[in-house]
């Protein structure tokens, strides 16, 4: 990637909670990851999609790992909102799964493109 984006990770969201913010920064340094790759497609480079889906996929499994610590914690500690939070992470993974599919639909589109011109 030769227009590699910043971590979009700021100082701000640390929580003094090591192993959560270490995850954190992780997890944006994901997110940067494609930001980096979007902004590439955008400025008209070439971005293979094989490339960015296995970014996209790196983020899901990623995610199931931090929600499964975080959740832990939550559930430890006596987290008060315990069940609101826990939907917050159910939200992104839908929207992860929202992404996936139209990442899915647009090649299947290309899929069908591909073999009407071949
Ligand atoms: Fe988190």
């Amino acid at each position: 990637m030769d227009s590699k984006k910043e971590n979009l990770w700021k100082v701000k969201y640390l929580l003094d909670i090591k192993k959560i913010d270490k995850q954190h920064q992780y997890f944006f340094s994901i997110c940067s990851k494609i930001a980096s790759l979007c902004d590439m497609a955008r400025s008209g480079k070439q971005v293979r999609i094989g490339q960015f889906l296995v970014t996209i996929f790196e983020l899901r499994s990623y995610a199931f790992k931090h929600f499964a610590t975080e959740e832990s914690l939550l559930v430890k500690y006596n987290y008060p909102d315990l069940f609101k939070h826990i939907e917050v992470h159910d939200m992104y993974l839908e929207k992860i799964h929202e992404f996936t599919n139209r990442i899915k639909n647009i090649m299947n589109i290309f899929r069908l493109l591909l073999i009407r011109i071949l």
